[in-house]
């Protein structure tokens, strides 16, 4: 479904590494009694891709519009690039693009000319707003359907033109919400190559609520699972499984059963929760990466010859489910 070369109209990278893009403190919203976004504490860094999941009602679809300024917060505070949206909501997003979740496009105007109202709300020049519409058609494969009106386009269809929206004045930062809902298999892997690719080469930044939790672990560098509004945990998704699971098991092959010593070293690692003896070396259960980093220093530092390791990794369901099951008391303390 993505045309032609893939990153036309996407200025190079902007070199921002590390930098905090978008911050979020006590950020709260509620709809009469309805708490839909409690107390939320987020940094997202530039070049990052951060998937918000969680279950319907979650809160997400109102994070993603408090942070590009369609909504007010009750409490706490928002900013992006240093800008508070409510205040600053021109500027927002015209470094911003928003896919929202019911596409909110009109459907009297035809395709292109969605497009084009866009664009110039945007700020961009009756010239330049026609040469990035033509390219964006292009790049989405939408040509054909430029000329009418988009009452009569598909779910699918509709998804597609407003992805091709959100980044028409090729924005620093995409806010997606349910980019891939209603789109078929081979539009759905497109798309979320597409966000990765945007992150990865091109330096962009990308919210990205979604329900599909394997486009999650593939793109996302981190996630954010939220409940009733609450941040409930943060973190790498193999990280977020670890912390989840009470470590992760890894293997470690020593070549033959570990001796007493090797036990005792990998023993004092800090993060190791559990170790079993096995015919070739030791099945140990580790807080998350760095710790499986100490335990491998340690044991070839002190002279003990390491064949073969490996993580397991947890498919992203089993952290959904693990969270659901959970008390939120226990993930206070999840890592960032
Ligand atoms: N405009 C509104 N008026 C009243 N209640 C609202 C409004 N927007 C959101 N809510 C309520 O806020 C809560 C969070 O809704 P939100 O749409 O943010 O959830 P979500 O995580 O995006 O869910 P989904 O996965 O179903 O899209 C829900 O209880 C919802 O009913
Ligand atoms: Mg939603």
């Amino acid at each position: 479904m993505i045309a032609g070369t893939p990153f036309d109209g996407v200025s190079p990278a902007v070199d921002r590494e590390g930098e905090v893009v978008i911050t979020t403190r006590d950020l709260s919203r509620s709809f009469d009694d309805r708490v839909a976004v409690d107390a939320l504490d987020l940094d997202v860094h530039a070049g990052e891709v951060l998937a918000l999941l969680g279950p319907n009602g979650a809160g997400k679809t109102t994070t993603v519009r408090l942070l590009n300024g369609v909504l007010a917060p009750d409490r706490g505070e928002t900013r992006v690039f240093g800008m508070d949206p409510n205040t600053d909501g021109i500027e927002v997003r015209r470094r911003t693009g928003v896919l929202t979740e019911t596409a909110g496009l009109d459907g009297r105007l035809t395709a292109r000319e969605n497009l084009e109202f866009t664009a110039r709300m945007r700020g961009l020049s009756k010239a330049e707003s026609r040469r990035r519409v033509d390219l964006q058609l292009d790049r989405f494969e939408m040509h054909d359907m430029a000329e009418y009106r988009t009452a009569g386009f598909s779910t699918g269809q509709r998804k597609r033109l407003a992805m091709a929206r959100a980044l028409l004045h090729d924005p620093e930062i995409l806010f997606l919400d349910e980019p891939t809902s209603g789109l078929d298999p081979a539009a759905t892997r497109d798309v979320t190559d597409l966000i990765g690719s945007l992150a990865r080469e091109h330096g962009r930044t990308v919210l990205l609520a979604t329900h599909f939790l394997g486009e999650a672990g593939r793109i996302a560098d981190r996630m954010a699972v939220l409940d009733h509004g609450r941040l409930r945990a943060i973190g790498r998704p193999d990280d977020l499984a670890a912390e989840l699971w009470n470590g992760v098991p890894a293997d470690i092959d020593l070549g033959g059963p570990a001796t007493s010593e090797a036990i005792a070293i990998v023993a004092s690692v800090e993060g190791v929760m559990r170790q079993e003896a096995r015919a070739t070396g030791l099945t140990i259960s580790v807080r998350d990466r760095t710790t499986m980093a100490r335990v491998l220093t340690a044991l070839t530092s002190t002279g003990h010859a390491v064949y073969g390791a490996s993580m397991r990794r947890a498919s992203m369901e089993d952290v959904y489910f693990a969270l659901e099951d959970s008390p939120m008391e226990s993930f206070e303390q999840v890592a960032r």
